[in-house]
């Protein structure tokens, strides 16, 4: 194992540090935007019923998510080593226990099986950067779109190919190391996709049926809330947030002393949710205008937006620079998925960082397959929760994360001492008080009850 004591007692990263507080925010805004706010939010929004689950998903983010993406942020800084190592050495060093190293494990496994699904729906966006570009979309119906879609899924080739491209570009970047890696790709990409989702906004306001889609995102039916569901809620508030799997400690772990982790989990927090609801904004009006299922599943966001982007003017045009932007998104939060088993390899088996990245990347570039065929040649081949993909989406949403982020929570609210806490955290005021309820109440309790209840009903 390497060392990383600096000589005046506080702890340096192995991996670097980033530039500015600006850049670290930059990082986790970058790993928490991507497929999660703008594919996942509006399909299981829209299998989930619409207002209900986004109500609960809203509380979720902000009574469960802010208290655990804190708690990650501080234990990464204190730690400054991978996830794995740093559980370990933070629960001996707090008169725990060093078995705290498997709640890191956990996630490293997590971040594996995540981008393993994650990697083929973001090849998935560089293919509809190809078919925009082209005008594949240019003038086309609903029906056109949809059935484009559904000949594209089962195109096995083609899925291998852009699963295979995209894995590759992640590990480049995971490769070349967190500052040169990381800062570039992120600085330019939040901004823009926000700008891009404001005019399409603009779009589905003018040519959507605005009233419909507000009223179904906005307006809760509570009868269409199952124990399921509100476990859906809270997995896609984990999901999301990129929490409850390590990847924002090992962020953490190059964030220098002296930033507010209160104030950079506050920003990268509203600015998840709102490119979140942004979303939900652009497609549902969308989708009531066209004529479309709001319980599409997960090709949702691949049949509305080259739908509407084609029918307005530059189409092709505005829908190649979103399927890039989306690309970006995608690209920025993988490399958050493979941090941890990354930073993992490196430091306990002594490992370059280009060799670590090979070794990861290319165990989850196999398993992908496992995904993309769960749309086209194992598409019939379901169990427990369907497909290949629906089951490893099921098992680390709603499973891994949450009880990832129970074991960060209670690790940081009741393991951890106040001293070390509040030491990171800048004292003892009012928000400090507040996150310490959320890691030590709220979060644990919350997340126990959802599990338990909605294990319940599918066992
Ligand atoms: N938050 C990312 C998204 O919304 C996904 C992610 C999860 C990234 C966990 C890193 C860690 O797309």
């Amino acid at each position: 194992m390497l060392s990383n004591q600096a000589g005046d007692g506080k702890r340096t990263s192995l991996h670097g540090h980033w530039s500015s507080k600006m850049a670290f925010i930059l990082a986790v805004t970058g790993s928490a935007v991507g497929l999660g706010n703008i594919w996942k939010f509006p399909y299981v929004a829209g299998e989930n019923g619409g207002g209900a689950f986004v109500l609960v998903y809203l509380a979720c983010v902000i009574a469960i998510g802010m208290p655990v993406m804190m708690s990650e942020i501080l234990i990464g800084r204190r730690g400054r080593r991978n996830p794995v190592s740093t559980m370990e050495l933070l629960g001996k060093e707090e008169g725990s226990s060093k078995n705290w190293r498997y709640v890191g494990m956990l996630g490293v496994i997590a971040g594996v099986f995540i981008l393993s699904y994650y990697s083929v729906i973001a090849g998935w966006t560089l293919s509809y950067i190809v078919k925009s570009a082209t005008g594949t979309f240019v003038g086309a119906t609903a029906t056109q779109v949809v059935a484009d879609h559904e000949a594209f899924k089962l195109n096995v080739g083609m899925m291998s190919f852009v699963h295979t491209l995209f894995m590759s570009l992640t590990v480049f970047v995971v490769a070349r190391g967190v500052e040169r890696g990381l800062e570039q790709a992120v600085r330019f990409m939040v901004p823009a996709l926000l700008t891009m989702m404001i005019v399409l906004l603009g779009y589905s306001i003018t040519s959507g049926s605005f009233g419909a889609g507000v009223e179904f995102l906005f307006t809760p039916d509570f009868s269409k809330l199952t124990w399921g569901s509100v476990l859906e809620a809270m997995g896609q508030a984990f999901f999301t947030l990129s929490i409850g799997m390590g990847a924002i400690m090992a962020y953490g772990a190059y964030l220098p002393e002296e930033t507010s982790i209160t104030g950079a989990s506050a920003t990268v927090v509203a600015a998840d949710t709102s490119i979140a609801i942004l979303a939900g904004l652009v497609i549902f009006p969308l989708v009531f205008a066209n004529g479309l299922q709001p319980d599409a599943g997960p090709g949702l966001v691949f049949q509305t937006l080259p739908l509407a982007l084609g029918q307005m003017p530059g189409g092709a045009f505005f829908s190649t620079i979103f399927f890039i932007l989306l690309s970006f998104a995608a690209w920025t939060s993988a490399i958050g998925l493979m941090e941890p088993a990354v930073a993992w390899l490196v430091e306990h088996y002594e490992r370059t960082r280009a060799q670590a990245a090979l070794i990861i990347g290319g165990t989850i570039w196999l398993l992908g397959f496992g995904s993309v065929f769960s749309w086209n040649i194992w598409k019939d081949k379901t169990f427990f929760q369907g497909t290949v993909f629906d089951n490893l989406d099921f098992l680390t949403n709603q499973i891994m994360l949450p009880t990832g982020g129970l074991f960060i929570a209670v690790f940081a609210g009741w393991v951890m001492c106040r001293n070390s806490t509040a030491d990171e955290l800048g004292g003892a005021g009012l928000s400090y008080k507040a996150w310490r309820f959320g890691a030590r109440v709220i979060a644990p309790i919350g997340i126990a009850i959802v599990l338990f209840f909605a294990i319940k009903n599918v066992v």
